[in-house]
């Protein structure tokens, strides 16, 4: 079909089609006259369900804008408020250990060891030096999980199903995610309340925003209805003119969702992944450090999680 000729025609996939176009590109951010005629519409996140942790994906398809950072940030904070954290690594680099300072080829049981076996699930958590924050390590097996389980029916539950006798012993599972839509992201979003959206304040921001839009819409229509937006947050932010331009299109079109404050670019949040610690350990003071607290305590608001259940 559609290959006679020469000629190839694109192949879709239907799942993640958008629905109707973007309204808000970022080609004509710049231009005041073609202003957007309405806003991405996000759908509003829903409540956690009681006596559950809250389950959270950080997800942006572009890569390096600060997903695994502030996993592992807000995390920290999180568990240091007194609340019990897991952190599910699903991206196949595996940064969250890494970042946490944790060895990860000296572990056995990683997310491909829960995804595959919801019995094993409680021995596939580590302790981390944080107390209260746990961590199901990511590594270079979850490449091949996603070819084992692709003919698999329920396939995009599997790691919804795993989590489910862990979420009575958390008050919020984070879950870091790939720079793309494969199979375990879906899977991600499949077993989430609800998705943070970290956006780095440049010029493409918006257009990666629209895209997954489209497919936060799909999987809620399609897999998982209780699926809200819980926040978007600023990374990386510079006090230029074009960082702050984006910055102020963002505050106008989603000021419902937006989370204060913008984490700013800050060399120390770098140099403690590098020592394997989260910045709150690391350097507290700094600009990372407490950008990343106040976030952390403002989602916390956000998502009225009380300590010890809900
Ligand atoms: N606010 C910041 N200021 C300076 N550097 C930062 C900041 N946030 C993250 N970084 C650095 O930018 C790089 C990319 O960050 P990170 O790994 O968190 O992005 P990511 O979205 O998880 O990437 P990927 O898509 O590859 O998973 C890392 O080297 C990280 O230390
Ligand atoms: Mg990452």
């Amino acid at each position: 079909m559609g290959e006679q000729g020469g000629e190839r025609s694109i192949v879709r996939d239907a799942e993640f089609e958008s629905v109707s176009s973007p309204s808000l590109s970022s080609k004509n951010i710049f231009d005041s006259s073609a202003k957007p005629r309405h806003a991405i519409d996000l759908p509003h996140s829903t409540q956690t369900r009681k006596g559950l942790a809250r389950v959270v994906s950080i997800i942006n398809l572009k890569g390096g804008v600060g997903k695994t950072t502030s996993v592992i940030n807000i995390a920290a904070r999180v568990a240091e408020l007194g609340l019990r954290v897991l952190i599910i690594d699903i991206d196949s680099q595996g940064n969250c250990a890494t970042g946490l300072g944790i060895d990860k080829s000296k572990v056995e049981n990683t997310t491909k060891t829960l995804v595959l076996n919801p019995e094993k699930a409680m021995s596939c958590r580590y302790s981390t030096d944080i107390e209260n924050l746990h961590i199901v390590i990511g590594d270079g097996r979850l490449i091949s999980l996603e070819q084992e389980i692709m003919a698999d029916l329920g396939r995009e539950n599997y790691l919804a199903d795993s989590l489910e006798s862990l979420l009575p012993h958390y008050d919020l599972v984070l879950i870091d995610t790939p720079p793309n839509l494969n199979l375990l992201s879906i899977n991600a979003l499949s077993a989430s309340d609800g998705v943070l959206i970290p956006v780095q304040t440049e010029y493409f921001a918006l257009e990666g925003l629209a895209m997954l839009t489209n497919s936060i819409k799909e999987v809620r229509k399609r897999i998982n209805p209780r699926l809200g937006v819980d926040g978007i947050f600023l990374t990386m932010h510079a006090p230029t003119i074009l960082n702050n331009q984006v910055a102020g299109l963002l505050r106008e079109h989603f000021w419902e969702h937006l989370v204060e404050p913008p984490i700013r670019r800050n060399i120390k949040l770098a140099e403690a992944s590098s020592h394997g610690q989260p910045i709150t350990v690391f350097a507290p003071k700094s600009n990372g450090g407490e950008d990343y607290a106040a976030l952390a305590e403002n989602l916390v608001a956000r998502w009225a999680i009380v300590s010890g259940g809900n």
